[in-house]
Parts: C-alpha cells; sequence; structure tokens
C-alpha cells in the first residue's frame, strides 16, 4: 500500500491533480482544502437535496454518507443526514447517535411529536442532525412513502423551531430499486453515485443512473470506494479511469480501501474525525470540498500514479 502523507510537498503536486470539469487547467482546490483555514464556496440554491445511493448493498453509502455529512458539518455548513434505509438503520450508529435517537420521521408525520424533536445534534459538531425514518428493524410503514419524504424535507425548509433552512440534506439510500429508493430520490435535486471498482456494482450503478435521470435527477456525481493501487496494478481491479469510461459521470471522490474505516464504524466515530487523518478520511473530506463547490476531479491511469513520489496523491489525483 502507499505510504500516508499529510503536507504535499508543493514541488510534488501532480499536475492532473484536480481538473475542474469546466477547464482544463489544474485548479487550486485540493490544495486549499489542505489548508483547514479556507471555506469552500456554497454553489447552488440551498438547501441542496442530495441523495447517497448505489444499487448494490455494502459499497459504502452509509459509510459515505456519514463521513461526507460531518465534514460539511465542519466545514461550517448545516446538514440534515436523513437515514431512509429503513430496513437496516444504521447510520445512527457511524455517528455514534443510537442512544440518542427517540423519535423518528414516522412519530412526526403521525402528530406523536414535533419534527425538531426527532432530529438528533451530533455530539461534536451541532451543525450536524440525524433524522431517521422509523425504528430498526422496521418495514418502512404503510403509507409512507415518495409524498411523505418530500413533505418532511419541504418542513426542514421552513423550521418551526427558529432554525435557519440546513444548507444540505443527505439522504441514505437503501439498497436496490424498490420501494424504499423510489422514496428516498424523490425530494433529491442531485444524487451521490457509490461504487466498488467490480462489475456488479458498476452493472447496478449503471442502472441506477438510468432511473435517476428518468426521475429528473441530472446532477449525479460517483464516488468510487475501495480503491486499491496495488490490485490495479496487478491488474486484478478494475481502474478508476475504467470505472468513469464506464459510467461516464462526474468523478466526486475516490476512496481508498482502508481498515480505519472499519474501526470507526465499530466506535460510532466517522473517520474524517481520526487525527492523524488516514487516506480516506482526507479522501473523504475532498469529495465533501468538491460537493460544496460542485467541482469533481479527473481520473489518471495507473501507469501515471507514481505511489513512492505521490504517496496518497495517487488516489486523489488528478
Ligand atoms: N473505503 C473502505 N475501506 C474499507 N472498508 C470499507 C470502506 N468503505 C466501506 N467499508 C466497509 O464496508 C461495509 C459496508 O459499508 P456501508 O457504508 O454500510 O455500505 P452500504 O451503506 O452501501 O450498505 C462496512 O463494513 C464498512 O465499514
Ligand atoms: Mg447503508
Amino acid at each position: 500500500m502507499v505510504s500516508l502523507q499529510l503536507t504535499p510537498p508543493k514541488p510534488f503536486l501532480p499536475k492532473t491533480l484536480n481538473h475542474s470539469k469546466h477547464d482544463n487547467k489544474p485548479s487550486t482546490t485540493v490544495r486549499s482544502s489542505l489548508q483547514w483555514n479556507r471555506k469552500p464556496q456554497l454553489s447552488g440554491d440551498t438547501p441542496r437535496v442530495v441523495v447517497i445511493t448505489s444499487g448494490k448493498g455494502g459499497v459504502g453509502k452509509t459509510t459515505t454518507t456519514a463521513n461526507v455529512g460531518l465534514s460539511l458539518a465542519r466545514l461550517g455548513f448545516s446538514v440534515v443526514a436523513v437515514d431512509a434505509d429503513v430496513g437496516l438503520r444504521n447510520l445512527d450508529l457511524l455517528l455514534g447517535l443510537e442512544n440518542r435517537v427517540n423519535y423518528t420521521a414516522v412519530e412526526v408525520l403521525n402528530g406523536d411529536c414535533r419534527l425538531d424533536q426527532a432530529l438528533v445534534r451530533d455530539k461534536r459538531w451541532p451543525h450536524l442532525e440525524l433524522l431517521c425514518i422509523s425504528k430498526p428493524r422496521s418495514k418502512l410503514p404503510l403509507g409512507f412513502g415518495a409524498k411523505a419524504l418530500t413533505w418532511l424535507v419541504d418542513a426542514l425548509k421552513s423550521r418551526s423551531d427558529g432554525r435557519p433552512p440546513p444548507d444540505f440534506v443527505i439522504i441514505d439510500c437503501p439498497a436496490g430499486i424498490d420501494a424504499g429508493f423510489v422514496t428516498a430520490i424523490a425530494p433529491a435535486n442531485e444524487a451521490v453515485l457509490v461504487t466498488t471498482p467490480d462489475i456488479t456494482s458498476l452493472r447496478d450503478a449503471d442502472r441506477v443512473t438510468g432511473l435517476l435521470e428518468c426521475d429528473g435527477i441530472r446532477d449525479i456525481k460517483m464516488v468510487v470506494n475501495r480503491v486499491r493501487t496495488d490490485m490495479i496494478k496487478g491488474e486484478d481491479m478494475m481502474s478508476v479511469l475504467d470505472v468513469q469510461e464506464m459510467l461516464g459521470l462526474a468523478l466526486l471522490g475516490v476512496i481508498p480501501e482502508d481498515a480505519e474505516v472499519i474501526r470507526s464504524t465499530n466506535r460510532g466515530y466517522p473517520l474524517v474525525l481520526n487525527k492523524p487523518p488516514t487516506l480516506a478520511g482526507l479522501a473523504f473530506e475532498q469529495a465533501a470540498w468538491r460537493l460544496v463547490e460542485n467541482d469533481s476531479m479527473k481520473a489518471v491511469a495507473v501507469e501515471e500514479m507514481e505511489p513512492k513520489r505521490w504517496g496518497w496523491f495517487s488516489f486523489f489525483g488528478g
């Protein structure tokens, strides 16, 4: 594996590190994102409603929601993360908030509590709030569908508790393309498609892209997760470049395989909070940065990667 190198030596900054999708000149976004003293420029109207989806299960949607959501909150944006994966709810676990969920969206809709009572504030970054649809292991309640979730997201825009509407609503989508998926994508204006570089995940991602487009969601970016340069080099894994060619979507981030992801999941402590930061944590942080600015990165061929010189930059660029 490549070695972790936290401060990029300037002369080694690859030219292809972060091309904007709008031009071919190297942009300074990534360099800036590694200097934590700048806030990214929020692009688009708020609240931006983003669904994190994939088709295939277990590819990292919930991990992406937790880490991107927390990164956005840490950058100073207000975020509501909606766990729309009803049957397999686990965003609360990843955020370490499982003991604090007293009310869910179902109780709000039944009139048993107010919306603000169902919003669970993160312990570390109160700018981040969690909204779960229902109790764990319960089925999607009858009558809870696309209209209900859209109503909830609209209610977040005009909150009765005096807090301003969030900058981002991030919806963690269930796997598959059935009712839960249709519900989760309904209020979204944009989508982040998470895929791993394997053929089953890619096939599902391609199918989901078509469905999102049919639903009117044209702003779709992808995160390629669990990437291993050693396997790509050995031609045992598809490269990010291949993935991008197959899906033809803007690339929001490339997340390496990292054992710390599993450790942080078990601790309920999102990876992006790790000190010192890990490869995957930095990659999620950069993906959040790009999401804010509506920017994208460009994949490079594995032959262009020089891990000894570039270290972890091989993953992020260019
Ligand atoms: N980059 C990564 N490196 C290592 N393990 C990962 C990575 N991303 C996700 N995982 C692990 O994969 C499993 C599934 O991730 P999860 O986010 O729950 O997927 P999904 O929500 O798509 O079902 C979890 O055990 C998680 O810790
Ligand atoms: Mg999940």
